[in-house]
């Protein structure tokens, strides 16, 4: 049996989607600046998925939607147009967002950085977030932007973005949300929150690779990041990508159509994976209060198991998952963000992250549950470092959200 569970990576495009992508490739091709048939025959199936897009995240008509090329553009785009218009071209010099942000938005922040520009990375709590009086106590009234993920894609941890919005707005500050682990999984919707910038990318809900959008609330101002032939209102230029851009809205239709049902569907077979490994094996650990977190996402330590070893046992058993770390020459590096949360540093290079999605079935976590624990068992025997330590009562694991 072949099991994918690396779905906060990407996931498989929902055949629907590709259908609804099909005739875009080979009958409906124009360019949709054109101004013969050829190009304006897109014109409503663009309009659609605009549509669509809006109505999955609670846009209302003042809003902007301007589709990327993935979220990766659409993070870089937020925070270098904020920095060419508000610290450039303004009398701001800072930003706040976390130490556990996506490389896309850590990198690009440590860029600004090499620009002269401030920025603060708040550390995360014991359960892999941050509150929102921690980040109002950071603010100045120098601070152009806050830049703060909706859920994490290591531990799936959901931040209270509501909260988190609500104090950017009092105090006059832009906030932007990485909601790329957000939309399409649980409920979002942008008429309730207060949020100016959120990037999305369509290959984390069934969409297909290469696409993302930005919103952006009430069409505010944010300089271009690709100039050329102003397509997106001169937001955003480039010729559109009108096949992936059908694609995107239409799987973003089917992740928030009925979500609630998709949402338990997927959480029950979550739990019951969790409760398995952590019922069956001694020793290992979850992050985070799973009743916060994204549905589909568990990140699992395994004491005496290095996370490589245990990912090439899965692979061999045809089981895909990640460790959220990375083989850096010789190096096995711990993962960053259970350090951040407060794993010890032996705890840290044992993470592994297995993330369901809808196509998950009964049977693939049956044979999860059979495989792993075996393979937990043949590398703890093969292990000359492991002995078993019962886990305390408020001991390390417990103190950083871990659970067991
Ligand atoms: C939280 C988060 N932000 C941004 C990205 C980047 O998305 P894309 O692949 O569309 O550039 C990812 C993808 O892994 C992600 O998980």
């Amino acid at each position: 049996m072949n099991v994918y569970l690396d779905n906060n990576a990407t996931t498989m495009v929902d055949p629907a989607v590709y259908e609804a992508m099909i005739p875009f490739f080979s009958e409906v091709y124009g360019n949709p600046n054109s101004l013969h048939r050829f190009g304006t025959q897109s014109h409503p199936a663009i309009t659609q998925a605009i549509n669509q897009t809006y109505k999955a995240i609670g846009a209302s008509d003042n809003d902007d939607i301007v589709f990327t090329s993935c979220a990766t553009e659409a993070n870089n785009w937020v925070l270098q147009s904020v920095w060419i218009d508000h610290i450039l071209h303004g009398d701001k010099n800072h930003i706040v967002t976390t130490e556990i942000e996506h490389p896309s938005v850590l990198s690009t922040c440590k860029f600004l950085e090499d620009q002269g520009v401030k920025v603060t990375y708040l550390p995360v709590n014991d359960q892999g977030i941050v509150e929102a009086h921690t980040v109002k106590a950071f603010i100045t009234d120098k601070t152009a932007l806050v830049s703060i993920m909706w859920a994490n894609n290591e531990t799936g941890m959901i931040f209270p973005i509501a909260e988190i919005g609500e104090v950017c707005r009092q105090k006059g500050v832009l906030f932007h949300t990485d909601g790329v682990q957000a939309v399409g999984k649980i409920p979002v919707n942008l008429q309730e929150v207060h949020v100016d910038f959120m990037s999305m990318s369509a290959h984390k809900f069934h969409g297909p690779k290469g696409i993302g959008a930005l919103y952006i609330r009430d069409s505010q101002p944010l300089s271009p990041l690709l100039h050329g032939g102003d397509q997106m209102g001169g937001r955003r230029s480039g010729t559109l990508n009108v096949p992936y851009i059908v694609g995107m809205g239409k799987a973003l239709e089917l992740a928030t159509t009925d979500m609630e049902a998709k949402m338990s569907a997927i959480r029950a077979k979550r739990d019951r994976l969790e409760d398995a490994l952590l019922g069956t094996l001694e020793d290992v650990f979850t992050v985070g209060d799973r009743s916060n977190r994204t549905p589909n996402t568990i990140l699992i330590s395994i004491r005496g198991v290095e996370g490589e070893g245990m990912l090439w046992d899965l692979n061999t058993a045809l089981i895909g998952a990640s460790t959220g770390s990375a083989c850096a020459s010789e190096d096995l590096q711990a993962n960053s963000v259970m350090l951040a949360i407060g794993a010890d540093n032996e705890l840290a290079h044992t993470g592994i992250r297995l993330s369901l999605s809808r196509f998950t079935t009964d049977e693939e976590v049956d044979y999860v549950i059979d495989r792993f624990t075996h393979a937990v068992k043949r590398l703890r025997a093969i292990s000359s470092s492991y002995a078993i330590v019962q886990p305390t009562e408020g001991g390390a694991a417990a103190a950083c959200g871990i659970h067991h």
